[in-house]
């Protein structure tokens, strides 16, 4: 091969190795937050559909598994209550915890980390933030950062005020699973609402 040749095919090789890793890249990103919220309109009971975590032991056994539910409530300004219902390895649990609103952001966070922690609920250890991704109201892309301390899980959330998702739901939810690497970790739950149902106000 001529010099010329060989510099050309260096280039080529690359180009052709370098371009897509910098397309990875960019994907990394978390997903954009809805930033007009209306939180008095996303008050009140969701259910919810579909979740995503990497918090090992979050979810029970497959055949335990049922619809999670969540009420949120605005307390007073720049306060945000949210209780949620799961069914985890012990049974349907449920779980209130106040968070505080992160300035002009469609985010609420937990300056206390243990303030409104009732009982060892584990698996959640802690919600520390709750970001709105995007919704219509009658659903909601749902962005739990959970743990303690220097500890970080995430858990993705699929809220809706029926008890059956959207297809356009479906696949906002399965396209933030994406971006934020949970595809693996997303469970659709099915349709028992015995445990949501406890916190139905
Ligand atoms: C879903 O909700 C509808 C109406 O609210 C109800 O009739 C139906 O039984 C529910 N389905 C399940 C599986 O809970």
């Amino acid at each position: 091969m001529r010099p010329g040749l060989l510099v050309l095919a260096l280039v080529l090789v690359l180009v052709l190795v370098l371009v897509p890793a910098l397309g990875c890249q960019v994907q990394e990103e978390h997903p954009r937050e809805s930033h007009t919220l209306n939180w008095g309109k996303f008050s009140g009971f969701w259910y919810i559909l579909a979740t995503a975590t990497d918090a090992q032991g979050f979810l029970p056994a497959r055949d335990k598994r049922k619809l999670g539910a969540s009420v949120v409530r605005v307390d007073k300004v720049g306060q945000l209550r949210v209780l949620f219902a799961f069914s985890r390895m012990k049974g349907c649990q449920s779980q209130e915890v106040i968070l505080r609103k992160d300035g002009k952001k469609p985010v609420f966070r937990n300056t206390c980390a243990y303030a409104g922690l009732r009982g060892g609920w584990k698996g959640m250890k802690g919600v520390k933030g709750f970001h709105v991704l995007s919704t219509d109201y009658s659903y909601g892309l749902v962005y739990l950062r959970l743990g303690r301390a220097a500890l970080n899980f995430k858990n993705l959330l699929l809220f809706h005020r029926q008890n059956v998702s959207s297809f356009q739901s479906l696949k906002e939810f399965m396209d933030a699973c994406d971006i934020l690497e949970l595809s693996k970790a997303a469970v659709i739950l099915p349709k028992d609402a015995s445990c949501a149902h406890t916190i139905l106000p």
